[in-house]
């Protein structure tokens, strides 16, 4: 009985926290179209678009990154499904922010866009970062996962890679005070740092440790 309730209770906390996702991550697509209708986008509406579009996509893509590494240190292992889901909205935001370049800010004039990614070395490493994330979104199916088998592993690997390109970008594109973007590259460098092997290995084994003397002072309490 004890059994069925714990998965219950699971179960819940796992469809409370995908909501919470879904809730998290159409609320910065709500406001700004809230504040596009009121008017409140400021002096240059095109341009706040896309810093706002971008930035969404970056946090968003962060916490991607962030769900296994939080499961290595943490041990919860519900957040897992939420990895897909946060992905594919990243993955939207980014669909939206490279949309409102191509289109509000260049009015879908190819040849100087294509110019901008060219010239403009942050613009084509953002570029460089959709077009890896392109892939991972189209396969992030449970049918491509199955396809794939180890090859899909690899490939969604390049997920930290996009997440460097876009750290990248933000940087180069920032005049002068480089202190968000950094702070972004901290937090990047830190999550790929849990998950080198042997750093992950010494955390199990510290959370292993510690278990076993829980454990061990509930069992000597009874
Ligand atoms: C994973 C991919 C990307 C991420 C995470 C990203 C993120 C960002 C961020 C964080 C900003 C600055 C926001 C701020 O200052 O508050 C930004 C600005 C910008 N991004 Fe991206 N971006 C990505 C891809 C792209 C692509 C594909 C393009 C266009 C081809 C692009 C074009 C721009 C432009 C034009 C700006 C505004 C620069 C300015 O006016 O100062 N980005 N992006």
């Amino acid at each position: 009985m004890k059994h069925v309730d714990e998965k219950k209770r699971r179960q819940l906390v796992g469809r409370l926290l995908k909501i919470a996702t879904h809730l998290g991550a159409i609320l910065p697509l709500a406001l700004l179209f809230w504040d596009y209708q009121q008017s409140n986008l400021g002096a240059d509406p095109v341009r706040e678009i896309t810093l706002r579009l971008g930035k969404s996509t970056l946090i968003l893509l962060m916490l991607t990154l962030a769900v296994t590494p939080v499961q290595i240190v943490l041990g919860i292992k519900q957040i897992g499904p939420l990895r897909r889901l946060l992905g594919l909205y990243s993955f939207l935001h980014l669909c939206l922010h490279l949309l409102s370049f191509v289109w509000l800010d260049y009015l879908f004039e190819w040849s100087f866009i294509v110019d901008a990614i060219i010239d403009q070395k942050y613009v084509l490493v953002g570029f460089t970062a959709f077009l890896l994330m392109l892939p991972l979104a189209l396969t992030s199916t449970n049918w491509s996962m199955r396809r794939l088998g180890k090859k899909w592993k690899q490939l969604h690997r390049l997920s930290y890679v996009a997440g460097i390109l876009a750290v990248v970008h933000f940087l180069w594109l920032v005049k002068n005070v480089y202190t968000e973007p950094l702070i972004y590259g901290a937090i990047l460098l830190l999550l790929l740092l849990v998950r080198n092997r042997r750093v992950k290995q010494r955390i199990l084994g510290w959370r292993r440790k510690a278990k076993r003397a829980k454990v061990g002072v509930t069992t000597s309490a009874h």
